[in-house]
């Protein structure tokens, strides 16, 4: 890991994160959230304050430890049960199969590299009941952003530390295996268009 990645972007990243914005949209994706929930990417724990009661536990995974006492302080302030792991999700995750109720990404699926691996492994561990909450950026469905996105995508991975901002996200997460139950898509305001584009929905996995 180089230096910016270390020492910056993880500051960058919390900052970014922290958006009022950001805020409501978590929100709202998380409101379906229940029971035992698996979240991938857990990044700075910015979803924590958003998850509802519904849930009963936590398990929080991430390739990277970040902002360890920042981190830790917010999950000590948070009422849920959370377990942290530092899990790279392109692996086998160490859970069994249909562990989870709920599982959870919020602008994650747009970083991890073997994206279509983390799916397979997201879906093998969520319950034939379970669903899966996204909140993500990606590909535009309008040919002239989504032309910038691919022209812009080899800075961006730089920037963002490994960051695509040109992934279809709902055709992803339908070649995984998942069925989309609900999808809403927006572009989000006061940010760059080639950043903006937003898929929030639920999946469950196909029958
Ligand atoms: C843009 S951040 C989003 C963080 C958080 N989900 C949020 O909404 O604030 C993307 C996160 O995905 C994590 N990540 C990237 N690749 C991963 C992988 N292979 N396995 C687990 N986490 C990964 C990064 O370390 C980072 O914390």
């Amino acid at each position: 890991m180089g230096l910016y990645a270390k020492y910056i972007f993880p500051h960058l990243l919390d900052y970014l994160m922290g958006q009022p914005q950001i805020s409501e949209y978590r929100r709202v994706a998380l409101a379906g959230a229940r029971g035992v929930t698996l979240e991938i990417g857990f990044g700075t724990g910015r979803n924590l304050p958003h998850y509802p009661n519904t849930v009963t536990r936590l398990v929080a995974i991430d390739s990277e430890n970040m902002l360890r006492r920042k981190v830790a302080a917010r999950i000590a302030a948070s009422p849920l049960p959370v377990e942290q792991k530092q899990l790279d999700a392109q692996g086998r995750l160490p859970f069994a199969d249909g562990a989870f109720d709920t599982v959870v990404t919020t602008l994650t699926l747009c970083s991890i590299g073997d994206v279509m691996a983390a799916l397979a492994e997201m879906r093998r561990v969520l319950k034939s009941d379970g669903q899966f909450l996204f909140f993500e950026h990606g590909r535009s469905d309008d040919a002239r952003v989504a032309a910038r996105q691919d022209r812009f995508n080899p800075l961006q991975k730089i920037v963002g530390a490994g960051c695509n901002m040109n992934r279809p996200m709902d055709a992803l997460i339908r070649q995984a295996g998942f069925e989309i139950a609900e999808l809403e898509r927006f572009v989000m305001p006061d940010a760059p268009r080639v950043l903006a584009e937003m898929y929030r929905g639920v999946a469950v996995s196909q029958r």
